[in-house]
Formats: structure tokens, C-alpha cells, sequence
């Protein structure tokens, strides 16, 4: 007889050990807190959140390994174990061999722009992200979108929409020359188009137009473990390489990279830089110390360096990366049965809602996502955030708001936090709030900081 059974489940690689209580609310308690906060999400105590999907950013669990690597931190000023530990793991893995420890991301964002860029130069990139792009302005340069247009199309199923346009990028080196153009500036998967990687041979197109004109090449890779696993599972010839392989093979073509290592390494805080160029290093190590501290620490404890140490190892590991997409995955796929419009294909580290499309009676300028993640919030307490026109900020020209393509509400995974009927609830709000949408009415912003408007923003109903 033929078998009936298909095993196509998959599950979490680990148990659960410690578990963190989480607060009920009313919708009353809800619509009051949202109102307090500003109706920015940002805003909200953590404690009057039901479900967290405000972002993956050191928000992971932890593993019982890293736990216990805590407790064997070496907290000297100059030198620590971990320190050293950790320089070797990323050295194995990314295959760089110098690195400076960073507090977090951007500090690596903020050290990296100011050794690299002349004001007056561009950096070209596949779509812009909120800090790093802010970096690179303040250190007097000027961003230029170089993606696929497929990005910036919601519903374009292309696998790899985090790739570069090598036509776009031939036309800004025409215009400015290579000369002005401080370096390409690459991230994958894509944060802000939805969590979408690039393609091993886009990359390699982007590393051979960067090398005949002499242009460096970086890479946010923040994230860069989820970029390895799309490559493994949609891109010919790459199937039976492991995720590390393709990790190290995609880091082999820049000159640097950064990592914020509060994702892909599942710590609560963190950051680095790392590259092949010892002059680059060499001034990276220079300003580690007045922005940061010693070179050995870079604002960390030596024993959350432990932990990232950890961390890396643990990321590479398949089934954990499996898991962590699923879920996504999985989310993704429970709201398509109630027809929501999402960002396609379904991203790495989460949904991003297509506010633009579900509440389709607002204008822009009534700040849709922002409305929608405030109004999620309100139904059940599940925390996204706006990734629209409030994320997008002000042009620094002209002083008007950019209108980007994209309005979109993220709804973001922790990693190794949240269950899969934690997923079947935030989906049945998603649902209920889809329902009910011509009743919404947008927002009017009421205050406005001057950089990274969205971190606090405040907002009414209008
Ligand atoms: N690059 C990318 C692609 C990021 O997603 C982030 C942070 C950073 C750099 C900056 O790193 O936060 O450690 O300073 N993204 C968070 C998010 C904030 O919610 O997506 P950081």
C-alpha cells in the first residue's frame, strides 16, 4: 500500500527552559495607552504589550550555552578572552580577519561612514535602511537607491528582489564618476523592501562592475545568515553548500563589512566591523576608542561578546535558521487565507503589511501605516511598526517629506520567542482589523523630531 503520511512539519530545534510572563490588557486599557504614546508604537511600554513584533533586534531568546557563556565573561578593561574568542569566530565565519567590536550597528555604521566618505560623494545601495543612510548624510554624502525596481513593487514575486540594478549603477558612476562615489553600500536581505535577499550572482556582477572601476563594495550583513539560507533554497547550484559555506562565500566579495549582531546572532546587544583592508581597520580601531571604548570591548561586556561568539555558531545551524523563517513563513501563510495584502515574496525576518492597499480610502500624508500599526495595536495588544512615510523622513534638500513607494507595516519575529499559536492570534487581528478597515481614520502629526522621526514622533487622530 502507498504511504498516506507526507512529513513535511518541521519544528523548533530547542525546548523551552525559562518563560517570561506576558500582561493581558483590555481594548479600553489599549486604546488609552495608544493615545499616551502618541499612536507611535515606539512609544508604548514594553509592558503593555500582549506580542511583541515590534522588531527582531535584540529581542532573541538566548540559548542555555550562551546563558552560560554569560557567566564566564572575562570583564578586563584591555584584552579579554572573549574579546579574542570572538575576533576567531568571525573570522571563521565571515572570513574577515580584522574586526572592531561595536556596541550595536550603527556605531559601526557611524565609524564606518566617517572614514570612507568625503563630503561632497555618493554611496549607491540596495534601498536604503533608517540608520544607515542617516550615517552616511551626516558624514556629508548622499544615498541613491540603486535596487530592482521589482523592490518597490509590492506584489512582484521575483526571488532575489534585494538585487542590484547594474544599470543604475552604471548610470550614477557616468553622471559623478567612480572617483566621487565613497564606496557601494549593500545589505541583504533587504530590510526595508521586506526582508528580500540578493542573488550569489548579482553579487558577483555587483563585486566585478565594482573592481573595473575601482569602487569599493560593503555589506550590511546584519542579517546576512537569512541571505545565505534564501540562496541555498532558491538559487541553482547552491543546494547542497551549507549555510555557512554560502555565508563565507558571500563575505568573500566585499572589501568590509558591519553587522548590527542583535539579529542573526540572537543576542540582546552587540555589533561589529570587519574587513580585509588593515588602513580601514587600522582607523576603525582609531575611533573605536573615542566613541566607543578600547578596542578589545567597543562598549560591550566581556560577556556579551561571549554570547555573540556563541551566537554565530549557533546561526549557521540549519534547522535553527529553518525554524526561524518558517515561522515567518508560516505567518505569511495564514494571512493569505484572510486575503490581507502583504509585501510577496514572504520575507526573512518579517510580514510587512501593505498599508497602502488595506486602508486604501487614506492619503499618504494621513500616515496609513503608522494608523494601521496603532490600530493593530488596539485590537490585541500585537506590536508592529510603520515602515512608510514616517520612516522615510524628510528630504535633507528640500525639508519635504520623501513619499516612498513602500508604505508598509512590519510585523517582525523574535528569534526563539513566540509560538505558533502566539502567530494565530496576531493573524486573527490582522484579520479582524482587515474587517473593520473603512472605519479607520488616519493620523496628523504633532510632533517631530529632528532625526529618525519615527523612533518618536508623536501623532492624533484626526
Ligand atoms: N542595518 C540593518 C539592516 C538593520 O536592520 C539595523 C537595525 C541596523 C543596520 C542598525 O543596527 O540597531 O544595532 O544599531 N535594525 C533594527 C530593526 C533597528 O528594527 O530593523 P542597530
Amino acid at each position: 500500500m502507498a504511504k498516506k503520511i507526507i512529513k513535511k512539519s518541521w519544528a523548533e530545534p530547542f525546548k523551552i527552559k525559562v518563560v517570561e510572563p506576558i500582561k493581558m490588557t483590555t481594548r479600553e486599557y489599549r486604546e488609552k495607552a495608544a493615545k499616551e504614546a502618541g499612536y507611535n508604537t515606539f512609544l508604548l511600554r514594553s509592558e503593555d504589550v500582549y506580542i511583541d513584533l515590534l522588531t527582531d533586534s535584540g529581542t532573541n531568546a538566548m540559548s542555555d550555552r550562551q546563558w552560560a557563556g554569560m557567566m564566564i565573561g572575562d570583564e578586563a578593561y584591555a584584552g579579554s578572552k572573549n574579546f579574542y574568542y570572538l575576533w576567531d569566530n568571525v573570522k571563521k565565519y565571515y572570513g574577515h580577519p580584522y574586526f572592531v567590536p561595536t556596541h550595536q550597528g550603527r556605531a559601526a555604521e557611524h565609524m564606518l561612514s566617517k572614514i570612507m566618505i568625503t563630503p561632497g560623494q555618493y554611496v549607491p545601495g540596495n534601498m536604503y535602511f533608517t540608520t544607515t543612510r542617516l550615517h552616511q548624510e551626516l558624514a556629508g554624502a548622499t544615498f541613491i537607491d540603486v535596487i530592482i525596481d521589482e523592490a518597490h513593487e509590492p506584489y512582484n514575486e521575483h526571488p532575489f528582489k534585494g538585487n542590484i540594478d547594474l544599470k543604475k549603477l552604471e548610470k550614477l558612476v557616468k553622471e559623478v564618476g567612480a572617483k566621487n562615489i565613497a564606496y557601494i553600500s549593500m545589505a541583504g536581505p533587504v530590510n526595508m523592501a521586506g526582508g528580500q535577499p540578493f542573488s550569489m550572482k548579482n553579487l558577483k556582477e555587483v563585486y566585478d562592475f565594482a573592481k573595473k572601476h575601482k569602487i569599493r563594495l560593503w555589506f550590511d550583513a546584519t542579517r546576512a545568515t537569512e541571505n545565505a539560507y534564501f540562496i541555498k533554497m532558491r538559487e541553482k547550484g547552491y543546494q547542497n553548500k551549507t549555510v555557512a559555506e554560502i555565508l563565507k562565500e558571500m563575505c568573500s566579495y566585499f572589501e568590509g563589512l558591519w553587522v548590527s549582531a542583535k539579529k542573526d546572532l540572537m543576542v540582546n546587544i552587540g555589533g561589529f566591523l570587519a574587513t580585509k583592508n588593515r588602513k580601514i581597520y587600522e582607523a576603525a580601531r582609531n575611533m573605536v576608542v573615542v566613541y566607543e571604548g578600547l578596542h578589545t570591548y567597543g562598549g560591550l561586556a566581556g560577556r556579551d561578546m561571549e554570547a555573540m561568539a556563541i551566537g554565530i555558531e549557533e546561526m549557521v545551524d540549519f534547522d535553527n535558521i529553518r525554524a526561524r523563517i518558517g515561522q515567518v513563513e508560516y505567518f505569511g501563510i495564514q494571512l493569505e487565507k484572510y486575503k490581507i495584502p502583504f509585501v510577496k515574496p514572504i520575507g526573512g525576518h518579517a510580514i510587512f503589511l501593505d498599508a497602502k492597499k488595506f486602508l486604501n480610502h487614506m492619503k499618504q500624508d494621513e500616515f496609513p501605516a503608522q494608523t494601521l500599526a496603532a490600530e493593530i495595536y488596539i485590537d490585541s495588544g500585537v506590536r508592529g511598526m510603520e515602515r512608510g512615510i514616517v520612516s522615510s523622513g524628510r528630504d535633507p534638500q528640500t525639508g519635504k517629506h520623501r513619499y516612498p513607494k513602500l508604505e508598509l507595516v512590519r510585523l517582525t519575529f523574535p528569534r526563539r520567542v513566540y509560538t505558533q499559536a502566539h502567530i494565530d492570534v496576531a493573524v486573527e487581528s490582522v484579520a479582524s482589523v482587515y474587517e473593520d478597515r473603512k472605519k479607520i481614520k488616519g493620523l496628523k502629526m504633532v510632533y517631530e523630531p529632528e532625526y529618525l522621526r519615527f523612533f518618536q514622533g508623536r501623532f492624533e487622530r484626526l
